[in-house]
């Protein structure tokens, strides 16, 4: 083994130096850098390695004979957790599970571990948060295997780690990360430091061990994962499960996976039972929608592997002072300001002096800019006061010059709104031909094209 380096690490942000400086080179704070004991990592690794990094040597072998590892992939199995993990936890990594707090987090990953002990998979839950009287309560909640779960109320991560060599989980959950503390790290017990060099010990544990460990991390109102947001290039992957504390469902999103794809995203339902897969997310976004109102319009994103159905709902009114108002939720900012001047310029109602308000409905996020087409019928529709047909969905991009571009996966979107009751969808033309879904196609090629569509008395199933 190579001899171990000396280090540094910032007290204030977790970051590393190889040499001593007066500021930290990661977040320029002044006096933080700390000498860190050579030896920090490498005490867990001392001990024997089931799986993992430790079994390549350092004697240089072709990549074709090294060796991959089996890709058994654990099955959760609650709701569609594993799809958004990529199908599946994989053994030896680390996953960070990010959301504010109270919205079931701990639930999520209790009914996982529930789920792992009812199938003879050796789990292991352990919470620094709640003591073993609390989590009995929520096991008894969620019924089946849940009280069965192997339970230890911990912080310590050298403490932690021994629990789970004896047990052996093939599943490891550590509540939270806030929570974790080492006796190696000489910074403040909470600090970020501490919780870096717990996730550091977690991790290298996870991989020696083939254990797939879960770490519950909270996350501020702001949306940032607070401490853990140093942790995210450490962990494997990264679930934000996401929602509104009035609504009952709830979104599990992925920022990070380096098993899987980032966009990946399922819905669930919190029930007086646990949490419950959402099999028709497109029903629920569109359950509220309004019949007849301006100002709304259906958008099919793709999300991840899976188009869904979702609601874009516009509000103008004419800007009274000098700078108009433009308050949005769910798109980018700056996607919105693109589109109201591309409105203005190639056909459409001129907004650029108008109070625009956009919102996405249920939380979901567009990224796509295959919406933008939705977001324009939503902006013309509220612009005009005319409603867009109840039964009609919008697929496209626009570009600058008003053209409505061609978008990746049209087929597959046209069919998620045919099976969620849409009778028709407004499409670009240059796709248009190639279509065929069960639902009537209405061809735009540009901007005048929509506003003309809109204007005509047009029904979901275009007669
Ligand atoms: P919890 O998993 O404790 O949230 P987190 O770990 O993210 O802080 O769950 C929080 C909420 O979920 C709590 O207000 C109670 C509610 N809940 C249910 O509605 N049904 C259930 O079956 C359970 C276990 C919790
Ligand atoms: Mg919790």
């Amino acid at each position: 083994m190579a001899s171990p380096r000396t280090r540094f690490v910032c007290t204030a942000c977790g970051g590393e130096s190889l040499r001593w400086e007066g500021r930290c080179p990661t977040c320029g704070e002044w006096n933080t850098l700390r000498q860190a004991p050579a030896s920090a990592r490498s005490g867990v690794r001392a001990s024997g390695s089931r799986s993992g990094l430790g079994s390549g040597g350092r004697t240089p072998v072709p990549l074709r004979e090294a060796e991959t590892g089996p890709e058994t992939r654990l099955a959760l199995e609650v709701g569609e957790l594993d799809r958004v993990l990529g199908g599946g936890a994989v053994p030896g990594s680390l996953v960070l599970l990010g959301g504010a707090p109270g919205i079931g987090k701990s639930t999520l990953l209790l009914q996982a571990a529930a789920s792992l002990r009812s199938r003879g998979v050796p789990v292991l839950y352990v919470s620094g948060e709640e003591s073993a009287g609390q989590v009995r309560m929520r096991a008894e909640r969620l019924g089946g295997s849940a009280s069965e779960v192997p339970f230890v109320a911990e912080t310590d991560v050298d403490a932690i780690v021994e629990a789970a060599r004896e047990v052996e989980p093939a599943f490891l959950c550590v509540d939270s990360i806030q929570t974790l503390r080492s006796a190696r790290s000489e910074a403040a017990p909470g600090g970020i430091a501490q919780v870096r060099e717990g996730a550091a010990v977690l991790q290298t544990f996870s991989k020696e061990s083939g254990t797939s460990t879960f770490l519950i991390g909270h996350v501020t109102k702001q949306g940032g994962l607070a401490g853990p947001r140093t942790l995210e290039h450490l962990v494997d992957a990264v679930l934000l499960f996401e929602g509104q504390k009035t609504l009952e469902h709830r979104l599990l999103r992925t920022t990070k996976n380096r098993f899987g794809g980032t966009d990946e995203m399922a819905v669930f339902r919190m029930t007086g039972s646990g949490l419950e897969g959402v099999s028709d997310p497109s029903g629920l976004f569109l359950a509220d929608r309004p019949e007849g109102v301006s100002g709304s319009a259906v958008a099919v994103p793709v999300q991840g592997s899976r188009p869904l159905l979702a609601e874009v709902q516009a509000l103008t009114a004419p800007g009274r002072y000098g700078t108009p108002q433009r308050v949005v939720t769910g798109i980018p900012p700056r996607r919105l300001s693109l589109l109201l001047a591309v409105l203005g310029r190639r056909g459409g109602p001129a907004l650029g002096d108008a109070d625009v308000f956009v919102n996405v409905v249920g939380g979901l996020r567009l990224a796509d800019p295959a919406t933008d087409l939705a977001v324009l019928a939503a902006l013309v529709s509220a612009a005009t006061d005319r409603a867009t047909p109840g039964r009609l969905a919008f697929v496209g991009e626009v570009g600058l010059a008003g053209e409505i571009r061609g978008v990746a996966r049209l087929e597959a979107r046209v069919r998620e709104a045919a099976r969620a009751g849409m009778q028709g969808v407004v499409v670009p033309s240059v796709a248009a031909g190639a279509i065929e879904g069960g639902v009537r196609i209405h061809p735009v090629a540009d901007v005048r094209g929509l506003v003309r569509l809109l204007a005509r008395d047009v029904r979901g199933d275009g007669r």
